[in-house]
């Protein structure tokens, strides 16, 4: 089993497939972002080994993030590689290029998270610099995911004061006809982001705002970052992902991959160790292994407060380069 020096096991790996996306989040990307060259990519067999490896030393499941993991043209061959493991295989998109993908996972995923941030196209378009005609795509994308067989269908909502927080209800609403874990995440500081300590909406307020509405039951085993609710009569669950507030660095149990293949023990340290090139040097087995043990032995107690993050932020990758 993998431990680090705090004892916390670490079983949950997420592997970024590419730092591109097709679109341009403000909160995420910045307006003319330079990405990694496509040579720099781990190459399907070069994640298979990594994760493999891993899997070996104790990791059960694995998310696929980005940027955005479904623009990588070799998808199918990485899916495929990774479906013969035993590992529990999660995805988080934004769900552009969802539909088309949805049979192809069918059968194997485990969780699926789409990103949407807004529930109204025009504002959709806005945040994430695409069109409104991207809404309805990824909107039927997510409506026609509920129809397939994967545990649980997440809506993953970033909330900004003074853009979306007052469509909080409205998300809350989705759950009464859709079987959908809709998830508020608190915003986070990135390299260049645009993130502000103002525009954090604290999950102590998002719950005050949904309660004034609708009562909430808590529900369990859904997440170990959210906290999970139901409102009584209504088919999906709503969580809150207080990762500003209410860090969960103690339970945290995820190691990330950068897409060019940097092992990354936390998202918000600029620690990390290169397994790509060591692994196109030749090495073995044995020797990523130990470089993977001594990089563990790195993940720091947890991350530090609001202020000395957001003075920090430029030293990390932004999040799309590191993998949400
Ligand atoms: N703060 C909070 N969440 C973020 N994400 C991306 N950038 C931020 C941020 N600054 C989320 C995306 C996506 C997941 C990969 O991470 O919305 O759901
Ligand atoms: Fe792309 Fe996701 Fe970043 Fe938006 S938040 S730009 S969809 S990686």
């Amino acid at each position: 089993m993998l431990k680090d020096r705090f004892g916390r096991n670490l079983n949950y790996l997420r592997l970024s497939l590419t730092d591109n996306c097709n679109l341009r989040c403000t909160y995420c990307m910045p307006h003319n972002p330079h990405f990694l060259p496509t040579d720099n990519l781990m190459a399907p067999e070069e994640i298979n080994r990594l994760v493999l490896l891993l899997a070996r030393l104790g990791v059960k499941k694995v998310r696929l993030t980005g940027g955005e993991p479904l623009i990588r043209k070799d998808f199918r061959r990485i899916w495929d590689l990774l479906s013969r493991t035993n590992l529990q295989l999660n995805l988080t998109t934004n769900g552009v290029f969802l539909r088309r993908y949805l049979p192809i996972l069918s059968g194997r995923l485990h969780y699926l998270n789409v990103s949407l941030d807004s529930l109204n196209p025009g504002r959709y378009a806005l945040i994430s610099r695409s069109t409104p005609k991207t809404f309805n795509e990824v909107f039927g994308a997510i409506e026609e995911a509920l129809s397939y067989d994967f545990s649980a269908v997440k809506i993953n909502v970033v909330v900004i004061r003074g853009f979306n927080e007052d469509e909080i209800p409205e998300f809350v609403r989705l759950t009464e006809d859709w079987p959908v874990a809709v998830r508020f995440i608190e915003f986070m500081p990135f390299n260049g982001n645009g993130w502000s300590a103002d525009r954090v909406v604290p999950v102590s307020e998002m719950m005050a705002m949904v309660t004034r509405e609708f009562p909430l039951l808590p529900v369990s085993g859904l997440s170990n970052v959210s906290e999970d609710y139901r409102v009584p009569g209504f088919r999906g669950v709503v969580g809150f992902i207080g990762s500003m507030t209410r860090p969960f660095c103690d339970t945290c149990n995820r190691l990330r991959i950068t897409a060019d293949g940097h092992l990354k023990p936390c998202l918000f340290s600029p620690y990390e160790v290169d397994l790509l090139g060591p692994m196109r040097r030749g090495a073995t087995d044995n020797e990523l292994t130990d470089i993977i043990v001594r990089t563990v032995m790195e993940k720091p107690k947890g991350h530090p407060g609001v202020a000395e993050l957001s003075r920090t932020a430029h030293e990390n990758r932004r999040m799309s380069a590191i993998g949400g």
